[in-house]
């Protein structure tokens, strides 16, 4: 039973997260399977609109995917009654203005992270949402993979038992652009356009660890532009003026020490892209995007320094698989269908403008340590 249409405007979709990740893996494939669905077993369908600056490219992308509706003209879908919701994707500093429409237009508003480029712009932002009322929410999407929630499972039950460290290494190596194209955008390069690896990656490490382990109390952080010079998408070389790697220590509520690697300037030999392992006095884990992987106290091996002969253990083969027992699904697309749950009861998101703001305040954070060399230490943030 298809209960509603709720007109979502999406803007930013002719780009690589607005496109692949939200309107085709999320809005479009919610679309496809008739809604959202809600506890009472009826359904919320989506109607999107595409907004972008460039007709041409919102127009194919809408005829491609037989989306009936597009424009690029923003506040005409803001004044449209039948748009529910407001959706950002476009780069992160152009975000603020269009997001403060949004609001003024009574929408609900759901956006790509971070949601701003600086505190101040994000706090303010918190503040107009909580004056308007209306649902407001920040992309969380680390926390609805697979390889994440297994491991928020296991630190649930107690297996781990006190919790000592965690340590992430996040990272890839980003093709430098002369003689292979880079897979990231140049912005993400110039601190100027908003980019930095800090930027983009404290504010995930933020949510992750206060949603997981604990919340972020101190941070020491050193950011590195590894690779000084890049290639754009025009082949132009350019001076890359932002961080693409950063090496932090995060100190966390109940005393526990995360060190987290995030860089682009890495080769990868891991399983994944992202792994965390957290070591607790009666079990660790090891988790990635996927996977995750326990070892218990009882369980563990024991390893003897020995530099004088050849290593005997298989380290990886000593841990167990947590089985899914679930469909876990697209990340993004699970915390659109929550998003949509919260706007239908009118409740609010978890996962909220004031959450996002202190992501965009640890990168600062990290930042400033960085820049002169501290430790910083985290105070409660409040609207
Ligand atoms: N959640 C995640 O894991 C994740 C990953 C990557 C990026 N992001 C965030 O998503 C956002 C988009 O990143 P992306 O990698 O898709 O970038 P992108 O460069 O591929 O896309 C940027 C979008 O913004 C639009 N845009 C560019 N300049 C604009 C301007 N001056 N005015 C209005 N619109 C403009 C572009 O047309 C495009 O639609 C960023 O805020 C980024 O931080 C999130």
């Amino acid at each position: 039973m298809v209960a509603e249409a709720r007109g979502v405007i999406m803007n930013g979709v002719t780009g690589r997260m607005g496109y692949r990740q939200h309107l085709l893996r999320s809005v479009l494939a919610i679309r496809e399977s008739g809604g959202v669905e809600l506890p009472d077993g009826s359904r919320v369908q989506l109607d999107p609109v595409l907004v972008g600056r460039n007709r041409a490219r919102v127009q194919e992308i809408a005829e491609r995917h037989d989306v009936k509706r597009w424009s690029t003209d923003l506040a005409a879908e803001l004044s449209d009654p039948a748009n529910d919701i407001y959706f950002d994707a476009q780069l992160t500093h152009v975000r603020h203005a269009s997001i403060v429409q949004a609001i003024e237009a009574g929408k609900h508003v759901f956006t790509e992270k971070p949601i701003a480029t600086d505190v101040s712009g994000a706090l303010s932002l918190a503040r107009a949402a909580r004056t308007a009322g209306m649902c407001n929410g920040v992309v969380h999407d680390k926390l609805y993979l697979p390889g994440l929630r297994k491991l928020k499972r296991v630190v649930d039950s107690g297996f781990l038992g006190r919790i000592l460290s965690v340590r992430g290494e996040f990272g890839y190596w980003v093709f430098e652009g002369d003689w292979q194209p880079a897979q990231r955008p140049s912005w993400n390069y110039r601190a100027e356009d908003g980019g930095g690896v800090v930027v983009d990656m404290f504010a995930h490490w933020n949510y992750v660890l206060e949603n997981i382990i604990g919340a972020v109390e101190a941070v020491t952080a050193k950011a590195v532009t590894h690779i000084p010079e890049r290639v754009d998408e025009h082949g132009q070389v350019y001076r890359a003026t932002a961080d693409d790697a950063a090496y932090g220590i995060f100190e966390l509520a109940d005393g526990a020490i995360a060190q987290i690697n995030s860089s682009w300037t890495v080769r990868v030999n891991r399983d994944e892209l992202v792994e965390f392992q957290v070591d607790g006095t009666h079990g660790s884990a090891v988790a990635g995007l996927m996977g995750c992987k326990v070892q218990s106290r009882v369980n563990t091996p024991k390893a003897i320094w020995n530099p004088d002969l050849p290593e005997q253990n298989v380290y990886r083969d000593q841990w167990d698989e947590v089985p899914d027992n679930a469909e876990f699904g697209n990340a993004f697309r699970a915390q659109w269908e929550q998003f949509v749950r919260d706007v239908v009861a009118g409740r609010p998101h978890p996962y909220d403008f004031l959450a996002g703001a202190r992501g965009v305040r640890l990168a600062e954070l990290g930042l400033q340590s960085s820049a002169s060399g501290r430790r910083v230490e985290v105070g409660e943030l409040t609207l």
